[in-house]
């Protein structure tokens, strides 16, 4: 069997998010949004750094579909800011932030792509977070306004809708790690944030379903599977452990088996739970996301918070730090769909982070030689493959990213792109992955 065989109707991706490429946060009455007023505190963000421009997808996205369009691509998977919707977070709709997102998704069904729309990938309108954010329940009875107003104002476009991109990251990197915004530290209030995502989530989900609207809807989610780092039993029950923080907090309720309690009263946290809650929380989903990169390892210590201490994997990594572990893909795989069974799966997002060159040709051109990116896809996907040789409903791969972005907390110090940006001059430089992504998508054509 070829490894990069796919089905013949799988679909290939990639992935952004608003903050991270659009740029244009001030234009055509963009509210403010969590991530406007984070890096402005010195310490923050890398050097500074800010998404005010980015990509500047939002002036440019003509030239990113023609590219996406000429590498084969099927989907593109982009998020919806919040603030250019609701630029308070609820109440007046801002039509010229949907005109946005409506030529955008026109452009991409002109170029035969998928649109493909994330409702929440981190930029929360800073009115929100004034009146508390994500700890509030307020929070999610607002995000599912916004979802419903984005089905109405965008649906006849959109037909395939993410409610919330890696909640893990907005509880935990955001209000008990402090990493990202809001930058806060306090793991009741993440605990409290975890339900409220989940609460939020379901809200979407019921309106997209009480509005009957076309298509499909799912979540996305970055599980973490630490493997024990031995065969003791300690160990064993130390990834249990994590895995009940890291991933079942979000999991379980969806899949319809309430929170992980042991998990809850070993670390001392009580949720503020609702009566009919849980049912919100637990409908049907149309499929789910994942985003995977990496995988750790866990040993128990009695010394450790919660009796659980990451240990050294001993592989290669990323500059990010990220142990590269295709394997993990397909055990992680295997691990949601025993969670959810029959759920059709997508990985919405993989990739890997370089430093690049830019090689000069004697012919002028421009060449980016990533071929440890393309060493680590060719690897993944053939991880993705075998699993759905497997049997498990895998349908379709969004890389991240179509374009180098605003990486966050690392500002523009990492480059996730299989197109290159230049910041200073907004060149777009499809990669040497660009190419190779292209022939594995013609590829699997062939081969059927
Ligand atoms: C996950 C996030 O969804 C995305 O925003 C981020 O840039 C990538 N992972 C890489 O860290």
């Amino acid at each position: 069997m070829n490894e990069l065989q796919f089905p013949h109707n799988f679909i290939w991706g990639t992935a952004t998010a608003s903050y991270q490429v659009e740029g244009a946060t001030r234009e055509d009455g963009r509210g403010l949004s969590i991530w406007d007023t984070f890096p402005r505190t010195p310490g923050n963000v890398w050097g500074g750094e800010t998404g005010d421009v980015a990509a500047d997808q939002y002036h440019r996205y003509e030239e990113d579909i023609a590219l996406m369009k000429a590498a084969g691509l099927q989907a593109y998977r982009f998020s919806i800011a919040w603030p250019r919707i609701l630029p308070d977070g609820t109440g007046e709709v801002n039509q010229a932030g949907i005109q946005y997102y409506r030529r955008l998704a026109q452009a991409l069904h002109d170029a035969g792509i998928q649109p493909t729309a994330t409702l929440y990938h981190w930029d929360l309108p800073q009115a929100l977070e004034d009146a508390g954010g994500w700890p509030e329940r307020a929070t999610a009875e607002a995000f599912g306004k916004y979802a419903e107003i984005c089905f109405r104002e965008l649906g006849d476009l959109i037909t395939n809708w993410i409610t919330l991109n890696e909640p893990w990251c907005t509880a935990y990197l955001g209000y008990e790690y402090g990493q990202h915004a809001p930058g806060r530290t306090d793991p009741a209030a993440a605990a409290r944030a975890i339900h409220h995502l989940n609460l939020g989530h379901g809200l979407a989900v019921q309106a997209f379903r009480e509005g009957n609207y076309r298509g499909e809807i799912g979540i996305t989610w970055n599980l973490m599977l630490p493997r024990p780092a031995t065969r003791r039993p300690e160990d064993k029950k130390a990834a249990e452990l994590a895995i009940a923080r890291e991933s079942r907090m979000f999991t379980d309720p969806v899949a319809g088996k309430g929170y992980p309690q042991e998990y809850l009263d070993l670390a001392g946290l009580s949720l503020p739970l609702q009566d009919g809650d849980l049912d919100i929380i637990s409908q049907r989903i149309d499929f789910a996301g994942i985003n995977y990169y990496t995988e750790g390892a866990v040993a128990w210590d009695d010394n450790a918070p919660l009796k659980v201490r990451m240990v050294p994997v001993h592989q290669p990594t990323t500059i990010m730090d990220w142990p590269i572990v295709p394997d993990g893909l397909h055990r992680m795989l295997h691990w949601l769909n025993a969670e959810l069974p029959e759920v059709p799966l997508y990985i919405t997002e993989n990739g890997y982070a370089r430093q690049e060159d830019i090689e000069l040709q004697p012919d002028g051109s421009k060449r980016i030689l990533d071929h440890d990116r393309i060493e680590y896809l060719r690897t993944h996907f053939a991880a993705a493959a075998r699993a759905i040789h497997d049997g498990i409903p895998l349908k379709g791969y969004y890389i991240w990213s179509f374009i180098d972005n605003f990486e966050w907390a690392h500002g523009y110090s990492k480059r996730f792109g299989i197109v290159y940006c230049d910041y200073t001059t907004m060149e777009r430089i499809p990669k040497n992955s660009y190419y190779f992504i292209r022939e594995v998508i013609a590829g699997h054509e062939r081969f059927q």
